[in-house]
Formats: C-alpha cells, sequence, structure tokens
C-alpha cells in the first residue's frame, strides 16, 4: 500500500502532518510519536526576533473547540536553526518551518535566517494568524498584500513554499488564487476562526485582545468547505486541516481536494494522535482496497448537476 503524497514537489512518506502552534517544534513530542514515521512536523511560527505571546488567559474552552490567542510566542528563527533543528534532523524528521512576520520584511529575513538551516524540507508562510495587531491575518485577508507577501518570499525561498490562507474572508478562492498567481507552491487551507468569547458574570472578554482563534472540530466543516472551493479554484496541492481528530475526517478532507491533512487541537487531548489518525488511514486503505491514497485526492462523488469539473 503506497501511502505516500507529494505537496510542492515534496514527496512525504504520508500524508498526516503535526499542525503548527499545536506541536511545539517538534521535539516536545519526541518521546510521545515517532516523529520520523509522520509526514512532517509543521513548527510553531517563528519570527525575526523571539515573542514574548499575548498575556493569559491564551486558551478557552468552547463547545466542541477551542479558542486560542497565544500570539506567536517563539524563540526566534535563528535560535530555532541553532537549538533545535539539529536534534529534528537526528530523528530524521521531515521539518516545514512555519513562517511569521508583522512585516513583509520580517518574512524574508525569516527565511533568509531559516535557508541557512541543514534539515528544512518546505516553509509554511503563517499569512494567517488572527492573534497579533500588525501581519498574519492582515495579509490573509487582502488579495494584494497577499500577493505582494508571498511574491516577496517566493524570490528568497531557496525551498518549496505553502501558503497557509486565513479562513476569515469571504472569498477563499479568491485568496488561493491570490497566492497562486504570485508563485506560492502549495496552500494550506486552514488557520483558526475569529471568535470570542465573554464572561457573563464579570461581563469581560475571556481573552486581553477580546477576539481570538477558534479550532477544533467545531470549525471542522467549515474548514472542508474551503478546502473543497479552494481545489475548485487553483490547481495547487492542498494539505488540509480544521479540526481533524479521526481518520474518517481525513479521508473527508482528502475527497473534498487536500493531498494532506494536518492535526492540531486534537494534540491537546490526545498526543498520539496524528500516529493513531495514519494507522487508520491504513486500515481505511484496506478496507476499501486502495493501492495508493493520493487517489482519494478530490476523488468526491459529485452529481452532473452540481458539476464534476472543478471552475479554475
Ligand atoms: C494554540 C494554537 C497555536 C497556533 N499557532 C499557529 C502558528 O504559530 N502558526 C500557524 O500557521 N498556525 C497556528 N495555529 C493554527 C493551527 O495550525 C491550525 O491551522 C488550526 O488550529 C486549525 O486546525 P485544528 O482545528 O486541527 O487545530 C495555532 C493553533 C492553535 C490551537
Amino acid at each position: 500500500m503506497d501511502l505516500s503524497v507529494e505537496i510542492a514537489g515534496l514527496r512525504l512518506e504520508n500524508p498526516v502532518l503535526a499542525a503548527s502552534g499545536t506541536y511545539g517544534y517538534g521535539t516536545e513530542f519526541e518521546d510521545i510519536v515517532n516523529l520520523a514515521s509522520l509526514g512532517a512536523v509543521v513548527t510553531k511560527g517563528l519570527s525575526r526576533e523571539p515573542m514574548p505571546g499575548n498575556p493569559s488567559p491564551r486558551l478557552f474552552e468552547t463547545s466542541a473547540g477551542m479558542l486560542n490567542s497565544v500570539g506567536l510566542q517563539n524563540i526566534g528563527a535563528s535560535a530555532f536553526v541553532r537549538t533545535r533543528l539539529p536534534r529534528l534532523r537526528q530523528l530524521g524528521v521531515t521539518v516545514i518551518a512555519n513562517v511569521f512576520g508583522e512585516t513583509v520584511d520580517d518574512y524574508v529575513a525569516v527565511i533568509e535566517m531559516l535557508n541557512a538551516g541543514e534539515g528544512i524540507a518546505a516553509y509554511e508562510l503563517n499569512a494567517s494568524c488572527p492573534n497579533t495587531r500588525c501581519g498574519g491575518m492582515v495579509f490573509g485577508t487582502d488579495r494584494e498584500l497577499l500577493g505582494q507577501l508571498v511574491a516577496a518570499a517566493k524570490r528568497v525561498s531557496r525551498r518549496p513554499l505553502i501558503v497557509k490562507l486565513s479562513p476569515n474572508v469571504t472569498s477563499i478562492a479568491e485568496m488561493a488564487r491570490a497566492a497562486e498567481g504570485a508563485g506560492a507552491d502549495a496552500l494550506a487551507v486552514a488557520n483558526t476562526f475569529l471568535g470570542m468569547a465573554i464572561d457573563a458574570e464579570t461581563r469581560r472578554p475571556r481573552f486581553a485582545r477580546v477576539v481570538a482563534g477558534l479550532s477544533g472540530p467545531a470549525i471542522k466543516p467549515l474548514a472542508l468547505r474551503m478546502v473543497y472551493e479552494t481545489r475548485r479554484a487553483v490547481g495547487l496541492p492542498i494539505i488540509g486541516l480544521g479540526g481533524i481528530s479521526t481518520a474518517q475526517d481525513a479521508v473527508e478532507f482528502l475527497l473534498a481536494g487536500a493531498s494532506a491533512v494536518a492535526i492540531g487541537t486534537t494534540n491537546f487531548w490526545d498526543p498520539k494522535a496524528t500516529e493513531n489518525v495514519l494507522g487508520g488511514l491504513r486500515q481505511f486503505c484496506l478496507r476499501h482496497g486502495i493501492a495508493s491514497l493520493r487517489t482519494l485526492t478530490g476523488a468526491l462523488r459529485l452529481s452532473d448537476e452540481i458539476g464534476g469539473e472543478a471552475e479554475r
């Protein structure tokens, strides 16, 4: 059985990734999961300088989901290259470095710092974080800005560039086309949805920044729809994510058009979720006599009226 997939010219052993920001730098999970057995590990967002993140509380549990306002706390790109990357290489992990900045220059500087490190397979451009004042979602919700950012990143990148889109837009298809037009090699769909929680007793918002990012099973149908719309809009490979907790969920994302999937919030209650989903995918393929998992991508059965042909 062939579980391998291809994303942005990269051959991954299998389509199961650990999602950015829910898996630390990967090494935090080395005693729990065989990291080398995953398709890839996507690091926490890395910035030019270390970032302290937002004040606590940073997490709030909702019905079937979680709000977070971590605010990109991280050790910075060059510390990552120095202190974490060597261990990840030793462990044989396929590493995707998630890149964050407040300005285009920041993103470019981070990529240049990471270019110097050996053992990174690709970059994932976080153009979609909702938890910072500048950068992130500011880029991911404006076609022009997104195009400028992707083009600038692409110019300096010595590795394939995955662009992580924001779901906080009216048309994910338009944003996907903008990223494709500017040179993205693949897309990740999607980041967290803007949400909010209020403490009725104190009448105060739960988070200092008031709004926060919603993730987990609560967003799965929304993210699935966005993967489907993205697939119809562009020809780029898609990493689908948002609320995936089982192999069944993962198969749904593949059928909707993803070539790979990432597991995020589920890691918080099931740290072995990535391995479990991978095992479940193997079982699914066996049960359905599927020789190559790639054949599932976009294999959603649509009636003729809805239109089997993608509208590019
Ligand atoms: C606590 C937390 C931190 C996150 N940090 C990042 C980040 O640094 N960069 C990024 O691109 N996405 C980040 N994300 C978004 C996730 O990678 C993922 O896109 C989102 O949570 C949806 O997937 P899920 O429902 O499986 O968690 C973060 C999510 C959570 C819950």
